[in-house]
Parts: C-alpha cells; sequence; structure tokens
C-alpha cells in the first residue's frame, strides 16, 4: 500500500474517533461511519452493520449505506456474514462467485469483507463490505477495517 493510502486509512480512523465521541445517537453514528467509508475508499461500494440477537443466533441488518438488502436477518452459520459471526474472525472474499456459502444481494457485487465487533470478548456485531471490484481487499483494508470496529466496539 502507498503512504498516500496509509495517510488516508489514519485520517479517516482519527474522524471515526471523532463520530464516536460525538453527541448524536448511536444508530445515527453507526450511519454516519458507513457515510464515511463508502464516501472515503472508491472499492467499498455497500457498508453496513449487523446486530447480533442473541437469543436467536442471528445478525440483524443495523445502519448501512448502499442499495436496500432482503437479507435482514441472518443466522449464524449462513452466507459470509454468518460464517464470519460463527467463527469470530475477519472473512474476506475475494470473488463471491466461487463462495458457495453466500448470499446474493445485487449482481453488482463480486466480493466482501467482513469484520466482527466484539464487546468484553463476545460477538455483539459485524461490519459489512461489498464491493463491484473484483479482489480489492489488502492486508491493509483488513487491519483498517479491524482497527474501525475496534473504535465503534466503544459505543456497545
Ligand atoms: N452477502 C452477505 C449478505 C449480506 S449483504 O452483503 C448486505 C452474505 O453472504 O452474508
Amino acid at each position: 500500500m502507498g503512504k498516500t493510502q496509509k495517510k488516508i486509512f489514519n485520517s479517516l480512523l482519527e474522524r471515526v474517533r471523532e463520530i464516536v465521541k460525538g453527541p448524536s445517537g448511536r444508530d445515527e453514528k453507526l450511519r454516519a461511519i458507513c457515510q464515511l467509508l463508502i464516501e472515503n475508499v472508491p472499492h467499498y461500494d455497500w457498508v453496513g452493520f449487523y446486530l447480533v440477537d442473541k437469543a436467536k443466533k442471528e445478525l440483524v441488518l443495523g445502519p448501512f449505506v448502499g442499495e436496500p438488502t432482503e437479507h435482514v436477518r441472518i443466522p449464524f452459520g449462513k452466507g459470509i456474514c454468518g460464517q464470519a459471526a460463527e467463527r469470530r474472525t475477519t472473512f474476506v472474499v475475494q470473488d463471491v462467485s466461487k463462495e458457495g456459502n453466500y448470499l446474493a444481494c445485487s449482481p453488482k457485487v463480486k466480493s466482501e469483507i467482513v469484520i466482527p465487533l466484539f464487546k468484553g470478548g463476545e460477538i455483539i456485531g459485524e461490519l459489512d463490505i461489498d464491493s463491484h471490484t473484483l479482489s480489492p481487499f489488502t492486508e491493509e483494508d483488513r487491519v483498517f477495517l479491524e482497527d474501525v470496529c475496534k473504535i465503534v466496539s466503544e459505543l456497545f
């Protein structure tokens, strides 16, 4: 990754911290973070949060920016989001056409990254990003987005 990209990610992290500290409610903050990411990273085309419904072992769609999705509830284990929740780890799929356990939202989507949100060692949600580009996600995206999630977990 070039220096410029690193600088952009660092300045975005700073802005995420400012949003988290701000006066608005949690959902508004989560939506503002989605908006910030989608506006500033060209290969992010849908950005949203899913929150864990612990009793049902399901993910529930929270604030997002991008086209509406039919996947408002996703059982643990299903799709890329459900697999990330079950395994409690970041899931990167560089080509969704090669992923058997995938829930399609739009035919435009070519790749996806899902990062779990943890609080006190427990998974409480996820940050989900779809891209219209094939193989766009680097190690730097993963590190950056895991840092975003660490900051976001302060909201819970
Ligand atoms: N593609 C996801 C479903 C959620 S949408 O991307 C918004 C999956 O396979 O879990």
